[in-house]
């Protein structure tokens, strides 16, 4: 309905143009927005006050030649000037229980599909070295509800597991391997179950012998030129360290596969390419014998060039370097429109930079939007990062193990007498859930504090408050099983009926917010307000017991497009429903 009114509106300043009311070359990006007060309608726009300068009336005036030139649509039901000059549009209830009829036979709900585009999502991205830990969370499960919106969308998506996997710590982690598997063979195998303290024991012996040290060099040295031994042993490394991490991905319902890891490593046949373009363009300059690039809008507080290093002085490549050769990859060979990052806030920096330098250099096309969708900290309750008790990281399957300890506790308070196959499955997904929805619904860009206690609250905007509003309109269904809705019609009478029809036509609108700027919140914010909705419709207006066949049957269709809705969003979350809990 809001790009209704929008295309309305440009058809409005199209005629605008025509009649020399405003100048033919004028840009104007019109804007429509959800009112917040029922009494100003549904929707409204200030385009009046945008045009009073480029037209020289008034906007009131304005507001009232708009109105003249609006194309006459069967969607509203009336057009009102308010305050200053804002035009209400008030939308007609057969219009939207029209759209809505629509949207209950249609696979993508009635969204109408945008141009589609090819969209490089790169999320979650741990670097191989150490165990998922819990701040591997927020990229991995944000990014993944992204990448669900973006598909329902229609767009081509490519995710890229950007692992970590060609670092300096290789050289350690072989070394020690080797030393492992030349003291007790197979039984390596088992030590590397347990990535976080295989990392700290290879750390432990580098620390301690210069001969290991010394080894643990070779051996990257090694592994870079392309030694065989090394990069055999390096994949078996890598496979199991990937392995752990899918496990992870499987028990969070996160889609990833093995097919969308494209690490670092990949890259390391571009790097030595990448300086030489970079060379070609007379873009580098040397620092204390590394090669670097200076771009003008980069300096320190003290006004200090700040430089991007593309290679030190020993020949080893950065981080910078493979990101570069990655963007290139993701431009030239994935053709994508748009690439967006799913990465900690404190590496905005780093993308700044990276982004500006790929430009410049001509890596990516010019029309490409690189976009660095940044993230802040989970902290703990003390409002400090996360940490166990005694300090160290927070492996991601202890947290998952103790959401799961959490809600097995609450799924069997609450239901004393179901069995323990049913309780144990509840208990399952609404753990993993509690854990996804807490993040997923504070905006990403700020720090949040992870409380099991929060999100396994049965108020406020929370999963299990979700999870259980679901299985309330489901549940409407499991009375009326032989119901036969075929013929039925929308009819939006009551002002319950209204409001929740109107929640549910924004579905559309809050995919494309959500997309625009890779933010969850935003879709959990609409979830719960629905779900809000919805209560205080099932108050008010009787389903079961309507007055009539026909008021049934419509109230039926209302909480049945309540329950698609409330279901492919939760899903879009990348969250599973239940039928009862
Ligand atoms: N492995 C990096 C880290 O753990 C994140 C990589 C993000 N993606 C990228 N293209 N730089 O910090």
């Amino acid at each position: 309905m809001k790009s209704h009114i929008e295309s309305l509106l440009e058809q409005t300043l199209e005629s605008f143009k025509q009649q020399g009311i405003v100048p033919a070359d004028f840009q104007a990006r019109i804007q429509v927005d959800r009112t917040k007060d029922k009494s100003h309608g549904d929707l409204a726009t200030n385009l009046a006050m945008m045009l009073t300068k480029v037209a020289q009336k008034n906007p009131r005036e304005l507001a009232q030649l708009i109105i003249d030139n609006l194309p006459t649509s069967s969607h509203v039901a009336k057009v009102e000037i308010a305050g200053p000059g804002f035009i209400n549009f008030f939308i007609d209830d057969n219009a939207l229980a029209n759209q809505l009829q629509h949207a209950l036979n249609d696979e993508h709900l009635g969204v109408a599909l945008p141009a589609k585009q090819t969209i490089v999502v790169d999320y979650s991205s741990p670097n191989l070295a150490k165990e998922m830990h819990v701040g591997h969370l927020r990229s991995t499960i944000i990014g993944d509800s992204v990448v669900r919106a973006l598909e329902f969308l229609g767009h081509n998506v490519i995710r890229q597991n950007h692992v970590g996997d060609w670092g300096t710590q290789f050289g350690m982690l072989l070394a020690y391997m080797e030393e492992l598997r030349a003291a007790n063979g197979e039984q390596a195998q088992m030590e590397l179950s347990d990535l976080e303290t295989f990392y700290r024991a290879a750390k432990v012996r580098f620390d301690e012998s210069s001969e290991f040290a010394t080894r643990a060099r070779q051996l990257v040295v090694a592994l870079q030129s392309g030694d065989e031994y090394c990069n055999k042993l390096w994949r078996e490394f890598n496979d199991i360290s990937l392995s752990h991490c899918h496990e992870v991905y499987q028990r969070l319902g996160v889609s990833l596969t093995r097919a969308d890891v494209h690490g670092e490593s990949a890259y390391n046949a571009d790097l030595a390419q990448v300086v030489n373009d970079l060379d070609a363009q007379g873009l580098l300059s040397e620092s204390n014998g590394a090669k670097v690039v200076f771009q003008e809008e980069f300096r320190t507080k003290e006004g200090e060039p700040l430089p991007v290093i593309i290679q030190k002085a020993d020949g080893g490549y950065l981080y910078a370097t493979s990101d570069l050769a990655a963007m290139r990859y993701r431009s030239n060979v994935l053709k994508a429109d748009r690439a967006m990052y799913f990465v900690d806030l404190r590496q905005a920096l780093h993308f700044q930079q990276v982004f500006s330098l790929a430009k410049l250099a001509k890596f990516v096309r010019e029309d490409m939007s690189l976009e660095h969708t940044g993230f802040g900290t989970m902290n703990g309750e003390d409002g400090r990062p996360f940490k166990t008790r005694s300090g160290g990281v927070v492996k991601l399957v202890d947290l998952l193990d103790e959401a799961n300890v959490r809600a097995l506790e609450l799924v069997r308070s609450k239901n004393p007498d179901m069995d323990e196959a049913t309780i144990t499955e509840i208990a399952r997904v609404v753990g993993i859930s509690a854990v996804k929805y807490a993040d997923l619904s504070k905006n990403r860009t700020s720090d949040y504090i992870f409380s099991f206690e929060q999100m396994l609250s049965f108020e406020g905007n929370t999963a299990p408050y979700l999870l259980y509003a679901y299985t309330r309109v489901a549940g409407i269904f499991k009375r009326v099983e032989d119901i036969d809705l075929s013929q039925a019609k929308i009819t939006l009478e009551h002002e319950k009926e209204k409001d929740l029809g109107t929640k549910l036509a924004q579905f559309g609108e809050v995919l494309t917010r959500m997309t625009d700027k890779g933010l969850p919140h935003v879709l959990c914010g609409y979830l719960y307000e629905l779900a809000s909705e919805f209560s205080s419709f099932y108050e008010a207006c009787p389903v079961l017991a309507a007055d009539t066949e026909e008021q049934k049957q419509s109230r039926l269709l209302l909480s049945q497009l309540t329950a698609k809705t409330l279901k492919t969003g939760l899903s879009l979350l990348g969250i599973d429903t239940l039928e009862r809990m």
